[in-house]
């Protein structure tokens, strides 16, 4: 087992209901907490961009739709939530040597705390949360160029009929076991096809392939969560000329693909060079990839210019 160093731990800036920890270590969550007893709970990940969360507004409006698929009724309003984001972003530039670092933020919200129990008259609170604010840590260039090698495990992706991909929830089981199960034989992580064996998405990431110049991935319809990274990435690649189609497809397609690859917030486009045992053309980062990954770089920043940009105005 990996030794876990509590020195990290003093890197991380936590928010437990409002609250700013000055230990992030110090025991907080009520047993009786329904993220504990049920996973009963929602989350989002938002990264920074120079220091300024960037794609906040789809995040949160990303999170009142996983609230609405769980009959999940958000006690404050979303703004409230992206306030204490930005409260334990700025408790977390303010620690030592970390004001210019980039920072991965965590919000969690549970549907409360309460007696064991389903029912919602079982809740003694409103929805709790917490947000964790920790150092960004992305992906090298050397990692980048190496690319991902992923295996399609035996688990399917849940039905949307039963608990819904779209709803970014903190009961993550599925995903969870098909990366233990799928990372045994040294990949980096797991893809999941659907009980009809059409590829839906990773554990935490979605996917693309490119043939002859079409760019290709599941259609939302295939039970995946609505990327956020995907929507900009597939935007930009229309503007940019490509086009891009959104359907079902079986695990073949990518076998023969010249190219794929993932998208997430934190890995934002990333070259996949393997699956299975089958290396994806010549095995290394594709000339689309690396151009979508560009593109998304110089777009990202470019809309964090301008929130600086407004920032100073402000501020003047
Ligand atoms: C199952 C799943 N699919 C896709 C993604 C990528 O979504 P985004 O680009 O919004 O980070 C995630 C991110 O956590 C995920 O958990």
């Amino acid at each position: 087992m990996n030794s876990v160093n509590e020195k990290d731990f003093k890197q991380i800036a936590l928010n437990v209901n409002g609250e700013i920890l000055v230990d992030a270590l110090t025991p907080c969550i009520p047993a009786f907490d329904r993220s504990y007893l049920y996973g009963d709970s929602l989350y989002e990940v938002i990264r920074t961009y120079r220091g300024q969360f960037l794609y906040m507004e789809e995040h949160l409006t990303r999170l009142a739709k996983s609230a609405e698929l769980c009959h999940l009724r958000l006690s404050q309003p979303l703004s409230f939530y992206r306030d204490e984001c930005k409260k334990t972003l700025r408790a977390f530039q303010a620690k030592p040597g970390l004001r210019d670092t980039e920072a991965y933020c965590r919000i969690v919200l549970s549907r409360g705390t309460g007696k064991i129990g389903f029912g919602t008259e079982n809740l003694l609170t409103p929805t709790t949360f917490v947000v964790i604010v920790q150092p960004l840590n992305p992906p090298t260039e050397a990692q980048w160029e190496a690319g991902f090698r992923y295996r399609i495990v035996d688990r399917i992706r849940n039905d949307r009929r039963a608990q819904d991909p779209a709803a970014k929830t903190g009961n993550y089981m599925n995903s969870l076991l098909a990366y233990l199960e799928g990372t045994k034989e040294g990949f980096h992580d797991a893809l999941l096809l659907d009980s009809q064996g059409f590829m839906t998405e990773g554990t935490t990431f979605n996917l693309f392939y490119v043939r002859r110049g079409i760019i290709a991935t599941s259609p939302f319809t295939s039970g995946i969560l609505d990327g956020i990274t995907r929507k900009t990435t597939i935007g930009l690649a229309r503007k940019m000329g490509y086009e891009v189609r959104e359907v079902l497809f079986p695990k073949e397609r990518l076998y023969e693909a010249d190219e794929v690859f993932m998208t997430s917030t934190i890995k934002e486009v990333f070259p996949v060079v393997q699956i299975d045992d089958v290396k994806i053309a010549n095995g290394k980062p594709g000339k689309i990839t690396r151009e979508l990954k560009q593109a998304f770089t110089q777009f990202s920043l470019g809309r964090v210019a301008k929130v600086l940009e407004k920032s100073v105005e402000r501020s003047a």
